[in-house]
């Protein structure tokens, strides 16, 4: 095996097609996974590759500091592509504890096990933190999050994400820990758990439930197939310069309502409905608590530095998202077997 490299989180949404994309196109690494298995993780996102000789999933939490250092100990990674978190704004807004663990005590746990082990030779080494572009708050209606925004996060989740980048940073200048920080926009594809906005749209409207829209639905998001991330990912931990951060973006901005409408569309379509049976679904219910209003990424310093774009228009990507949901059936089912409903009610029942 030519390196061996230490995906954190990669049981969950983002870290599964990034997973699967390493396995797949580098046989000669040794791909390890490390994942707790919370409520987001899942290996039916990886059955497919589960048996290759190249891949091994190693079922461990990051804010155990002593399972992370013999992790490391054991297989010393050439690199981290570290994905592993508590990702949910409206979790992290009943429970912002669980995400200062894992997002910033379970970061700081790799940074000192990956300084640890990479202090004599750091120079091939890379530690790359996977980071969101809700660290730099929130835009009015005009303007682009660049690398050089300041950061002014406004939620627990977020708040604890920035957290987690300074870190990173500051173990590159204190102890030269070599590192790349991506930052990206809202992600949407097969796999994502349904209490993020896309599939839990998904799945409401196959089963003729209500579609809950926070406030009036005017808040922005920037979409992005996860694919695509997973693509600019892997750019960026083989040709991304040390020290330097790049934002990932859809350039493909939607209001929620917005979105959903054309959701309604595509699953009328795909469903054989009347059009317009799904749109009658959509409930305004109370807003999120400190809801940022809207997100949108420059993406050119990725786009003209390493040459990537996104492959999928959105058009595409949505009719992929919806086959994909409908033609996984069993899937969803497990997912919302076990204390889904228990989540649903809390977070819905009220509003
Ligand atoms: P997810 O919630 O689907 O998956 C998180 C994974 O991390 C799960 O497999 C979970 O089991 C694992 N995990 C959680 N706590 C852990 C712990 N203490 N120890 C070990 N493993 C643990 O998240 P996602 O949406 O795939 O996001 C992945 C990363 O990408 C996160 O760091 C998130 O902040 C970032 N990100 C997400 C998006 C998005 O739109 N989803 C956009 C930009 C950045
Ligand atoms: O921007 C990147 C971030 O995108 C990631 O860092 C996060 O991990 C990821 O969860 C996502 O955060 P959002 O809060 O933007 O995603 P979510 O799917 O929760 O919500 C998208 C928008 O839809 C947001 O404006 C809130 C709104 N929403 C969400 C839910 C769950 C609703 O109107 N109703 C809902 O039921």
């Amino acid at each position: 095996m030519s390196k061996t490299i230490l995906i954190t989180g990669g049981a969950g949404f983002i870290g599964s097609h990034v997973v699967r994309l390493m396995v797949n196109k580098y046989p000669d690494y040794q791909i390890l996974n490390l994942d707790a298995l919370t409520y987001a993780g899942n290996l039916e996102n990886l059955k497919d590759i589960e048996s290759c000789s190249n891949y091994e999933f190693i079922r461990g939490d990051i804010t155990d500091m002593e399972a992370v250092n013999r992790i490391f100990r054991e297989y010393r990674p050439d690199g981290v592509i570290h994905l592993a978190a508590e990702s949910h704004v409206d979790r992290s807004i009943s429970d912002p504890l669980a995400f200062i663990r894992t997002n910033v005590i379970g970061t700081v746990n790799l940074l000192n096990a990956a300084r640890d082990v990479w202090h004599e030779k750091p120079d091939d080494k890379r530690f790359y933190h996977i980071s969101t572009d809700e660290v730099y708050g929130s835009l009015g209606n005009t303007g682009f999050f660049t690398e050089e925004t300041a950061y002014d996060p406004r939620s627990p989740y977020s708040a604890s994400k920035a957290s987690s980048d300074h870190m990173v940073r500051a173990w590159h200048h204190t102890y030269n820990l070599p590192f790349v920080i991506s930052n990206c926009s809202n992600n949407y594809g097969p796999n994502q758990f349904p209490e993020k906005l896309i599939p839990l749209a998904i799945n409401n409207i196959k089963h003729k439930k209500s579609i809950p829209i926070y406030g009036k639905g005017e808040n922005v998001r920037d979409w992005l197939y996860v694919e695509d991330h997973a693509a600019a990912i892997d750019l960026i931990f083989h040709r991304g310069k040390n020290g330097e951060t790049y934002n990932i973006g859809g350039n493909n901005e939607w209001t929620n309502i917005d979105l959903i409408r054309k959701i309604c569309q595509v699953m009328d379509k795909a469903l054989n409905r009347e059009p317009g049976d799904s749109e009658k679904l959509i409930t305004f219910v109370k807003d999120r608590a400190g809801h940022d209003k809207r997100y949108a990424i420059d993406s050119s310093k990725l786009m003209t530095e390493l040459e990537w774009k996104p492959s999928l228009q959105f058009e595409e990507g949505i009719e992929k998202t919806v086959k994909w949901y409908l033609d996984n059936e069993e899937w969803m089912n497990d997912v919302i077997s076990g204390d889904y409903a228990k989540y649903y009610s809390r977070q819905y029942d009220n509003r």
